[in-house]
């Protein structure tokens, strides 16, 4: 499809059409990955970030946020945690917070992989130098997730007074070429994003070919400039995920804690449309409701253990069955 076939779905879906394109992605995803969901143990490490994106409850601007840090130590109990309950993932999260040098980085990847060789390393720490970047695949992180955000770049621009559009898309470039499995990405209703601008989305996700893709709604935070603008709908999340299902059958595609706070039942449902991934919460309960990106944010006050059970019902009530392997992208097996 191009823009303009892909304009004209999104403008036209009704009750009819949108269930046909979710059962579309369904039968795609049992194509590919059959039943299994995968989990992934998330540890969202620090909150401190040098940028200042409009949309995030941790942007640098927002002085009533309670920051936190954690030392690596602390990370390593939380996945001697997570391994102990089954993960063989580990996703480290933070803002962008340059108190974790490279030096810091390597050497938490290396502790991390030489305590559970059998468990993989994603990193989502933002942009840093093709060096930072290399060191920390040699390192043994083997995944990173960087959304795009948004493939249009009046929206880019707008949204993201301390980074460039072509910066984003050069460093995705570059975590690609390095060897990494990309994750990139973006948010669905943010204010003034048009029905061109997703199309832009998924054909920006269908030449970078990513190996997981993020999407969730716009969801707002009452600290930032864009508290008062309404939030991203569940409906339109959900057609963005099936779509992105269709556009890159093979990508792993998460049902995000953003989709679990816009509806109770969102990740479900995200599942029924095309995802295949959950990411549990595995960081430390005192500084959980501290990783606020937005408002109203669910499972911050779940124990790691509550966390994988509570979404492991919910998983297989929704007709699913969960994998605690590894589970690397299709895409990348399938590469050279
Ligand atoms: N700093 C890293 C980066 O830039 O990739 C990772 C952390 S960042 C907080 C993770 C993701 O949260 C972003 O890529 C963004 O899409 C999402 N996010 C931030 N604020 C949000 C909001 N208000 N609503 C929905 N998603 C949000
Ligand atoms: Fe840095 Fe959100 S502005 S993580």
């Amino acid at each position: 499809m191009d823009s303009e076939e892909i304009i004209l779905l999104l403008e036209n879906l009704g009750p009819d059409s949108r269930g046909r394109l979710h059962t579309l992605a369904h039968q795609k995803r049992m194509d590919r990955y059959g039943t299994k969901v995968y989990l992934r143990g998330l540890i969202e490490f620090s909150n401190i970030c040098k940028q200042n994106c409009l949309y995030c409850g941790i942007r640098s601007a927002n002085k009533s946020a309670a920051r936190y840090r954690l030392q690596l130590e602390e990370i390593m109990d939380c996945c001697q945690e997570g391994y102990d309950l089954g993960y063989r993932t580990f996703v480290l999260q933070s803002g962008e917070d340059d108190w974790y040098t490279t030096d810091k980085l390597a050497q938490l990847i290396a502790g991390i992989k030489r305590s559970y060789p059998d468990a993989a390393v994603t990193l989502s720490i933002g942009e840093r130098d093709d060096e930072t970047y290399t060191r920390l695949f040699e390192a043994g992180a083997e995944r990173f997730l960087l959304r795009h955000e948004t493939a249009s770049r009046r929206l880019y621009e707008a949204l993201h007074p301390t980074m460039t559009f072509e910066n984003r898309r050069d460093r995705l470039r570059s975590l690609k070429t390095i060897g990494y499995q990309v994750g990139a990405g973006f948010m669905v209703g943010l204010p003034g994003q048009t029905s061109q601008d997703l199309a832009e989305d998924l054909l920006y996700l269908k030449e970078l070919n990513p190996d997981m893709i993020g999407i969730g709604p716009f969801l707002p935070h009452q600290a930032t400039p864009l508290k008062d603008e309404p939030a991203g709908t569940l409906e339109a999340t959900l057609d963005m995920i099936a779509l992105a299902r269709l556009f890159v059958p093979d990508a792993l595609i998460p049902a995000t804690t953003a989709m679990g706070t816009a509806h109770p039942y969102g990740r479900e449902l995200a599942l029924q449309a095309g995802a295949n991934v959950v990411m549990p919460n595995l960081s430390p309960l005192a500084v959980r409701p501290k990783y606020t990106l937005y408002d109203n944010k669910i499972c911050t006050g779940d124990e790691s253990a509550q966390c994988r059970f509570c979404l492991e019902q919910r998983i297989e009530t929704a007709g699913f069955r969960v994998d605690m392997g590894r589970g690397d992208s299709l895409n990348w097996l399938s590469r050279p």
